[in-house]
């Protein structure tokens, strides 16, 4: 995978959400009160999250995904046993200022001097990757922050896929999409944009309609694989 080139691409649009930021930092945040409850808190919590995007847009039932963390943050309490408002608010505070993974500011400064165009495209509502954004510093690399807010559907619909070459008035062909969550990478490319999985945790392959372009292991390794 490491030979492999890309060329054309004028934009990379960046999943936020385990790709740019680090979903677990925000419950290890709170291991002070968690102690090692932190893991089994962050995988169900993430897990549910998830879960109820699809739910939410199988069933035609959408709500915005600081609503739909909050709901999932309550279940995976409840599963734990846990019954603390405030360490509640604390964590969904918390995910206002997940952190970036190590590699990313310096990732996102070699696309700018490039050229390339960056972008977000999460399920995220504006207010929270906005947050996000500043709070752990790059913000300031940002052409465009697209959230599935302008749509009223999360992923994998397609309509959301569309809103990165609608806003950046760049062909799918060119736009290069980056997640590590497997399902969207895969996604992604059946909806038509070129796409890197970034498979942090060598998850094993999807089983669902069309495969990425190539598989990365982390952000760093992006920018050699763009051909000028
Ligand atoms: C997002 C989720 C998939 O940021 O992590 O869209």
């Amino acid at each position: 995978m490491a030979a492999l080139r890309i060329d054309g691409i004028r934009a990379c649009v960046f999943d936020a959400y385990g790709t740019l930021f680090d979903v677990g930092s925000v419950a290890r945040g709170a291991q002070d009160t968690l102690g090692e409850r932190w893991q089994a808190l962050s995988d169900l919590w993430r897990a549910k999250q998830l879960q109820y995007t699809w739910l939410r847009g199988l069933g035609g039932r959408h709500a915005d995904f600081w609503q739909v963390t909050g709901d999932a943050l309550d279940y995976a309490m409840a599963s734990l046993g846990i019954a603390d408002n405030a360490l509640r608010d604390r964590l969904l505070n918390l995910y206002l200022s997940i952190s970036a993974y190590p590699e990313v500011p310096a990732m996102l400064a070699e696309l700018r001097s490039r050229g390339i165009k960056r972008a977000i495209l999460s399920n995220g509502t504006p207010g929270m990757l906005a947050a996000a954004a500043m709070n752990s510093g790059i913000g300031e690399y940002f052409d465009a922050v697209l959230s599935v807010e302008d749509v009223g559907v999360f992923k994998p619909h397609p309509r959301v896929y569309a809103l990165a070459p609608e806003r950046l008035g760049i062909a799918a062909e060119n736009i290069l999409f980056l997640s590590s969550n497997g399902w969207d990478a895969f996604s992604a490319k059946a909806f038509g944009l070129k796409v890197l999985w970034c498979n942090r945790s060598a998850q094993a392959p999807e089983r669902i309609p069309a495969t990425p372009d190539g598989e990365i292991r982390d952000l760093s390794q992006l920018p050699a694989m763009l051909v000028a």
